[in-house]
């Protein structure tokens, strides 16, 4: 088994799915079902095409629960499991200690930093240079997905040229031209709306502005995957 295969059977071992409100547990689509299929599409993309041993890796938006995913802790394994670092970032101060308490309840092992501040701010002040980048944070509103994007552009902006020739960066969050998606709007008085997106944009999502950037000619960044986490190496 390689590294990214462990991490990939310990994630899935301890994957708790719990629905969002309005989910059903046995709908096949169920997101946090979704989720393990995504890290074995990334699994088998890293064993394929990471070139190194040492995993240092950042996440912006901070994982401290399984509705929104707790994604980190596959990379957390991964820093942990080849004498590399992990650290995660997240704006909201009151996530801090559930962070923290997160990683500790799976595994009392494990280490992470949590630092609460804007991700932009430590992208460009990174604590080390990271290998392995999961994008992750200013989450997608589908009814209005440009702040989403545009904040993922630019810490893409803000890290890929401090990282080494051989680098992934992750980027969750992203939907394909005409594909549809369920959206669920929740309220505060309890109230929901449920409506059903057609996807009219090439792409939109987290990495929608970074894609078609790299869609571009002579860009030093490849595209791997571009799927929910669309997936990029840099080439040189
Ligand atoms: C989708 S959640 C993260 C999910 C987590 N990665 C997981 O797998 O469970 C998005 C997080 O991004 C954080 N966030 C939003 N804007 C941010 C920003 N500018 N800088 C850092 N974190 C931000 C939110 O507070 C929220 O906790």
């Amino acid at each position: 088994m390689t590294i990214f295969e462990k991490a990939l059977a310990s994630y899935t071992h301890k994957n708790q799915i719990s629905p969002r409100p309005g989910f059903d547990l046995n709908d096949p689509d169920l997101p946090g079902k979704n989720r393990i299929g995504q890290l074995e599409r990334l699994t088998n993309i890293l064993n394929k095409d990471f070139p190194f041993d040492t995993i240092n890796c950042i996440e912006t938006g901070g994982s401290r629960s399984w509705l929104d995913g707790m994604v980190g802790y596959y990379f957390a394994y991964l820093s942990n499991n080849t004498k590399g670092k992990f650290t995660s970032v997240d704006i909201n101060p009151d996530y801090e200690d559930e962070v923290n308490k997160a990683y500790l309840d799976l595994d009392p092992n494990i280490k992470i930093t949590h630092i609460t501040d804007d991700s932009l701010n430590l992208l460009k002040n990174p604590p080390y240079i990271p290998n392995l980048v999961h994008l992750d944070s200013w989450d997608v509103n589908l009814k209005d997905p440009l702040p989403s994007a545009l904040h993922g552009w630019r810490e893409f902006e803000a890290i890929e040229s401090q990282m080494p020739v051989g680098s992934i960066i992750v980027i969750d969050d992203n939907w394909y031209q005409n594909n549809w998606v369920e959206w669920l709007t929740n309220y505060s008085d309890g109230r929901q709306d449920r409506e059903r997106i057609t996807i009219n944009y090439p792409i939109l999502g987290k990495g929608a502005h970074i894609c078609q950037y790299l869609n571009g000619d002579d860009k030093n960044w490849k595209i791997l995957d571009a799927d929910y986490k669309l997936v990029i190496q840099k080439q040189w």
